[in-house]
């Protein structure tokens, strides 16, 4: 069906730890990140959960406990205001909880969300724990132990398919602050529609596909400055 000419236009931003950086989040892969003072193997694999779940749950436990003491930055803040003007879905790599609030209300996480527990026993089992610890023996009704709603190496991740969906829908995609490392998840830059524009926003831009403009530079510098394009001239 053609579209109506007074349909707001779709823009998808695609995030990672990079946009929550400002905001005092540590990112995985840059010099100092997580993945430098953690093994993965030991904290976000199923594995590692088996052999240690109480290492596992400290690890969580503590990011948690950091994400209670940051707020969002003008990066989260401008892909909320957008809303005002466009249709907005968020598809974000991250599981904290920056984005929605800053109040952006369509957001798809595909690695979980740290503020939430779901049993060993029954997937569909997920509780809101807000900023506070999980603990060893903190079991859901049936008696399985909560673990974080986090999906870790190996794992499925949450909701590809729906944010594929909206990627392909978008006519702006903007890709910020994530290494596109972690697969499937960064795939997803390859799925935007041949005729949508493309940014990516990163100080230190991965790869990406052809047809990007890639503004080198932070999350909280240079999105307010697309953004007030974008307002100006949508
Ligand atoms: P990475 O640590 O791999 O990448 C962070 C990206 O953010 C890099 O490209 C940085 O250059 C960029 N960056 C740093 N500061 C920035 C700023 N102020 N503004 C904009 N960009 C900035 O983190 P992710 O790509 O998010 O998954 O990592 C992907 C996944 O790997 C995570 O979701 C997590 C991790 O393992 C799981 O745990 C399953």
């Amino acid at each position: 069906m053609p579209k109506l000419t007074n349909t707001p236009r779709k823009i998808v931003a695609f995030t990672g730890s990079g946009i929550s950086a400002p905001s005092g989040i540590s990112t995985f892969r840059s010099a100092g990140g997580l993945w430098e003072q953690h093994r993965i193997e030991d904290v976000a694999t199923p594995e590692g959960w088996a052999k240690n779940p109480e290492l596992v749950l400290q690890f969580y436990n503590d990011r948690r406990k950091a994400l209670s003491a940051v707020a969002p930055n003008e990066a989260h803040r401008c892909l909320a205001a957008l809303e005002e003007r466009f249709e907005v879905v968020v598809v974000t790599q991250n599981v904290d909880d920056l984005h929605e609030r800053a109040g952006s209300t369509q957001v798809v996480h595909l690695h979980g969300e740290l503020r939430k527990a779901r049993s060993t026993l029954d997937d569909t089992t997920i509780v809101d724990v807000g900023y506070s610890a999980i603990h060893i023996g903190q079991m859901c009704p049936r008696g399985g132990q909560f673990r974080p709603h986090i999906v870790w190496f190996g794992e499925e991740v949450m909701l590809l398919d729906v944010a594929r969906q909206h990627i392909t829908e978008a006519d702006r995609f903007v890709v910020v602050g994530t290494s596109l490392n972690v697969f499937p998840a960064a795939a997803l830059a390859w799925h935007a529609g041949a005729t949508a524009k493309k940014f990516i926003i990163d100080p230190d831009p991965p790869e990406t596909p052809p047809g990007f403009r890639v503004i080198r530079g932070s999350a909280e510098i240079e999105l307010p400055v697309l953004t007030r394009q974008w307002m100006e001239k949508p």
